[in-house]
Order: C-alpha cells, then sequence, then structure tokens
C-alpha cells in the first residue's frame, strides 16, 4: 500500500449518508464550497468521497465511465475543481460483480479501474463488498492494493466489509482504514433491522468497537462509520457521538448535508481542540476505564503525556459523577509507551484539566472532580501534565 497516506484518522465528507444515489456533480461541487466556507477545510477535513451511484456502464475497452446524466463533465473536472479548492476527491467501488447499489463493480477489473481513477486524479478509494459469494476478503482487497500501487498515485485505501472477515487482523497489509461493523444510522441507540442486515446507532456501534483498540494506529485505523452528526439527533446526542469517534481515533467522515447545516453542527464539526484529540500523534484509541450504571469513563493517552477523559452518560437521565484522581489508576492497558504502558498517575502527578466543550479550563486533579452530566450526552476533557 501506498505508505504514510494516513498518519492520523483521514477527515473528510462523503455522500452516502444523506444522498444515497441521489448525488450528481452539481452537488459535489456545492459540498465542495461549502467545506471551504464552512471552515471544515481549515479545520482539517480534506476528502470530499462520492460513495456508491456514480457509475455509468465500462466502455468498449472495459474501462469505467461515470453516469454521463449525473457527471456530464466527468470526474477528472470534479477532480481538478475539488483540488483547486485545496481539498481531495474520493471515490467508490466494490469488490464484487456489483456495487451494493447495483452499478458495475471492479471484480476482473481492478487494474483497469485503479488505472481510470489515476487519469482522473482520485486521492481515496472507498472498497465495499457486496456482491462477492466467490471472493475472499484479504486476497480481494489485495489485488485492489496491488492495481493501485501499479497505478502509480497514491490514493488511501478504506476497506468496507463491515468487520466480517475479521479485517483488523490483516487491513493493516492491505488498506489504510477498515470498517469494523454494518451500517450507521442516526440514532442514540437503536437497531434497524432491513431483514438480511441491521444499522446501527451511535452506542450500538461503540460497544462493538470492544477489543479491537490494539489493533489500530498510525495509517492503519478501526472505522465504526461515518458520522452522522447534523443528520437528525439532538445536540447533546451529536456532541457525544463526534466525541467518541475523537476518543476512538475514528476517521472523520462527515454524512450530513454542508448546504444547509446549523450553526450548531458547525461548530460541533469544526471543533478544534476536540478534533485535536482525534489527530493526536500517538494514534492511540481510547479504552473504558470504568462504568458506574449509565455512565462510561473513557481515557486516551495524547502526546506530550496528556490525556483525554470522557464521561458518558447513555442513559435518559441526568447522572451526577465524582471522580477522585488521587484513587484512580488510569493505565492502559494494551498500550506500551516507551517500555512502560501509558500510566496518568494521578496519585503522583497533577494535571490541569480544560473542558473541551466548554472551552474553558477546569482546575487541576488536585480536587475531586464533580459534574452532573446530561442524558445522552458527555464530558470531554484534556489534562495536561503539570508536576
Ligand atoms: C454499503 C456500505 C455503505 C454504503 C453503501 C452504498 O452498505 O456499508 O457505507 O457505501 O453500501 O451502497
Amino acid at each position: 500500500k501506498f505508505e504514510g497516506l494516513a498518519l492520523s484518522p483521514p477527515m473528510g465528507w462523503n455522500s452516502w449518508n444523506t444522498f444515497g444515489c441521489d448525488i450528481d456533480e452539481g452537488l459535489i461541487k456545492t459540498i465542495a464550497d461549502k467545506m471551504v466556507a464552512s471552515g471544515m477545510r481549515d479545520a482539517g477535513y480534506q476528502y470530499i468521497n462520492i460513495d456508491d451511484c456514480w457509475h455509468g456502464e465500462r466502455d468498449e475497452n472495459g474501462f469505467i465511465q461515470a453516469d454521463k446524466t449525473r457527471f456530464p463533465s466527468g470526474i477528472k473536472a470534479l477532480a481538478d475543481y475539488v483540488h483547486s479548492k485545496g481539498l481531495k476527491l474520493g471515490i467508490y467501488s466494490d469488490a464484487g460483480n456489483k456495487t451494493c447499489g447495483g452499478r458495475p463493480g471492479s471484480n476482473g477489473h481492478e487494474y483497469q479501474d485503479a488505472i481510470q481513477y489515476a487519469r482522473w486524479g482520485i486521492d481515496y478509494l472507498k472498497y465495499d463488498w457486496c456482491n462477492t459469494e466467490n471472493l475472499s476478503a484479504p486476497g480481494a482487497y489485495r489485488t485492489m492494493r496491488d492495481a493501485l500501487a501499479a497505478a502509480g498515485r497514491p490514493v488511501v485505501l478504506s476497506i468496507c466489509e463491515w468487520g466480517d472477515n475479521k479485517p483488523w487482523l490483516w487491513g493493516k497489509e492491505m488498506g489504510h482504514l477498515w470498517r469494523t461493523t454494518g451500517d450507521i444510522i442516526n440514532c442514540w441507540d437503536c437497531e434497524v433491522d432491513h431483514g438480511s442486515w441491521s444499522s446501527w446507532g451511535i452506542l450500538r456501534i461503540l460497544d462493538m468497537q470492544d477489543g479491537l483498540r490494539q489493533y489500530a494506529g498510525p495509517d492503519h485505523w478501526n472505522d465504526p462509520d461515518m458520522m452522522e452528526v447534523g443528520n437528525g439527533m439532538s445536540e447533546h446526542e451529536d456532541r457525544a457521538h463526534f466525541s467518541i469517534w475523537a476518543m476512538l481515533a475514528a476517521p472523520l467522515i462527515a454524512g450530513n448535508d454542508l448546504r444547509s447545516m446549523s450553526k450548531s453542527t458547525q461548530k460541533i464539526l469544526t471543533h478544534s481542540e476536540v478534533i485535536a484529540v482525534n489527530q493526536d500523534a500517538l494514534g492511540v484509541q481510547a479504552f473504558k476505564y470504568k462504568t458506574q450504571n449509565d455512565v462510561e469513563i473513557w481515557f486516551k493517552p495524547l502526546q506530550d503525556k496528556q490525556w483525554a477523559m470522557m464521561i458518558l452518560n447513555r442513559g435518559d437521565k441526568k447522572a451526577g459523577v465524582s471522580f477522585d484522581w488521587r484513587n484512580e489508576n488510569v493505565v492502559d492497558p494494551d498500550f506500551p509507551g516507551n517500555g512502560q504502558f501509558y500510566t496518568a498517575g494521578f496519585a503522583n502527578s497533577r494535571y490541569k484539566i480544560f473542558d473541551l466543550w466548554a472551552n474553558k479550563s477546569a482546575g487541576t486533579t488536585k480536587s475531586s472532580l464533580r459534574v452532573s452530566v446530561e442524558p445522552h450526552a458527555v464530558k470531554l476533557y484534556r489534562l495536561e501534565k503539570i508536576t
């Protein structure tokens, strides 16, 4: 694979969660404009990713073409436009004969597709797993990785087989991120049954990340799916959702309609301190330190001996939480830092506390933390070591 393209989790936007198959070049260009105007590009969002249904047919030589009605100017012109805004363009295909939306898949055309993407100036490929009955997942992703390498243009490869074949065990060799679950949906805690598959709310997706953090790191990320921030949940839920993705070092791929987003959604998506937790150079996911009834306390080691801490209230009632630092022994269960597991050492060291969503400092770890957390909400802190 092309090394070093995703040293921190990729940030961008993808068409699927809001638009499904209803996409065209006008929409993608406007989204690129909004990415700049909303401050998202400057906050770190880079990729404009076209999901399923951009395809037309293959030409007489087998090269894939865009849908001529929806993309009359062609993908190359669109890529030029997106690049001219200082952004990158992503596209979507499928390892099988057809995509999930029934468009032409890449099976048997991998090298041609990779050449076509390179000609067009594509920077990111999401590679799906529908209609792949006779394929092995590692093998199919290896083929596309090699095809992209042969085409020569650096492309981030996003593996999308929903965690079915344990991609955390082999995905690092093939691509830069891998989906760990089925599709997300914009609800706090629900499962929506579609017959042969389900989509999952925020807490369900979170719970499905259990045991996976040890497999992720710079250039190889667990992907709990594109975000639903701004797609209908409450402001508390959206903030919690964004915080959870930040703590999980998840790719931050927005999935809302940037043309009509509220001020509050924009503020959530561009919160630089929260994004910094996500993009931290250590690239270590948070771990769940403690559960008390509906409340979970998570810690994420950051560079320079800093920590991020999230108090998540999953429940429907306000929760009072107190955390007596000196009696807490926060040690990373999986990752050794400099030979020693990342350890916060609150008994011997003192930290300054920053409340990230409140944008203010919140004292130090000298005295216990006492907070109340709204239902379906989080408190998110950064801890900076002072002694
Ligand atoms: C699958 C993927 C989704 C989306 C659709 C497109 O369901 O998991 O993220 O790409 O296909 O058809």
